[in-house]
């Protein structure tokens, strides 16, 4: 069976962009992709290559979890986990670390703008993480990859090293295709539509949270920066603002932002916010009820048991394998 992966950072609460931009279009994937088994697992070893409060990671370690699952998944062909509960990860991430040239890691745009946020010296995993990610990868062999925009570079970097080891090797690994979606790759922060929406950012007045209570989202998209002038349409360059609203639209609706610009096209900036606050609230409400279910259950960690379990069986296989092409240990005895 083929493998589709893709893993979250728990650096912070999941917002509106990671929904839309990455956990809603797994959701939906998992119906179009019926022959695939999904391995989604949080990345809690890439959390930590810049400090983080430990106490507040193994929070936002379980609540990931919850909130993937409360997002929709669907149990069966998934296999979610804990990333550092299946330690291949870490020994593929070594592995492949032998074979990424210093001159890839240091074109990496991510690494570029988050050593920026290292006060106390930068430490040598924020410039090797890409490594570990080829490993989160190609240890599952996996066909496709769905992510943002953003990790459209480290995917880039995965394929070139999967390519290097099956020139050594014949072919050893699956090389491996992002699926970014076409809408809603990029959501934008509400206060400055510049901006990403990222989980990493302290100032969350742009956010919305996915545990965040409908007065909150209702303020925030009412509040959110529009631009000059007072007509609706898709322009990311003159009117960010308002692009960024009708993509989250348009992303929620499954439509074309062209079909959302086209529905409000001779309405007001407050019609278009006051619907687009309450779509985005009957999006959240059963996500924020199931998730309430699941955080302090049995249920959750008996599901990340079981991904475990599968996840270790691949990846320690796939591991071993790698290290006795490269020589390593005393072979097959
Ligand atoms: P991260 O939050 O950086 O761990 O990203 C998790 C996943 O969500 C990755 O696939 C990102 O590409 C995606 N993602 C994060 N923020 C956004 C955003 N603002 N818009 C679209 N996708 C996003
Ligand atoms: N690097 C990704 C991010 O910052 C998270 C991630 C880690 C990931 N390993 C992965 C995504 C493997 C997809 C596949 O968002």
């Amino acid at each position: 069976m083929k493998h589709i992966v893709s893993g979250i950072k728990p650096t912070g609460s999941l917002n509106l962009g990671t929904y839309l931009g990455s956990i809603k279009n797994f959701v939906e994937l998992q119906n179009s992709y019926s022959y695939h088994h999904f391995f989604l697992f949080i990345a809690d070893l890439h959390a930590i290559t810049l400090p983080i409060d430990r106490q507040f990671l193994r929070k936002k370690i379980k609540e990931l979890a919850a909130l993937y699952l409360a997002c929709g998944l669907k149990q069966e062909r998934l296999s979610l986990f804990i990333q550092s509960e299946v330690p291949a990860h870490s020994h593929m991430g070594y592995l492949l670390q032998c074979f990424t040239y210093m001159g890839e890691l240091e074109r990496m745009t991510q690494y570029k703008e988050k050593k920026e946020q290292a006060f106390e010296g930068i430490p040598s995993s924020l410039f090797t993480y890409p490594s570990l990610m080829a490993g989160d990868i190609l240890l599952y062999d996996a066909e496709y990859v769905p992510v943002g925009e953003d990790q459209k570079q480290h995917l880039e970097l995965t394929r070139d090293i999967a390519t290097r080891i099956n020139n050594r090797f014949g072919d050893f690994f699956t090389v491996p295709e992002p699926l970014i979606p076409k809408v809603g790759a990029r959501i934008k922060s509400l206060a400055y539509p510049e901006k990403k929406m990222s989980k990493s950012d302290t100032d969350t007045k742009g956010h919305i949270d996915l545990l965040d209570e409908p007065h909150i989202i209702r303020k925030r998209i009412r509040s959110a920066v529009t631009d000059s002038g007072a007509d609706i349409r898709f322009d990311r360059e003159g009117k960010p603002g308002i692009s960024n609203l009708l993509t989250i639209y348009a992303t929620l609706e499954n439509v074309s932002v062209e079909a959302i610009a086209a529905r409000y096209s001779n309405a007001t900036y407050k019609q278009l916010k006051d619907d687009l606050a309450e779509r985005v609230v009957k999006e959240l409400s059963p996500i924020q009820e199931r998730y309430r279910e699941l955080i302090n259950s049995r249920e959750l960690n008996d599901i990340l048991d079981k991904g475990r379990d599968e996840a270790l069986k691949v990846a320690n296989k796939k591991a071993a394998k790698l290290s006795r092409k490269l020589g390593l240990g005393r072979g097959r005895r």
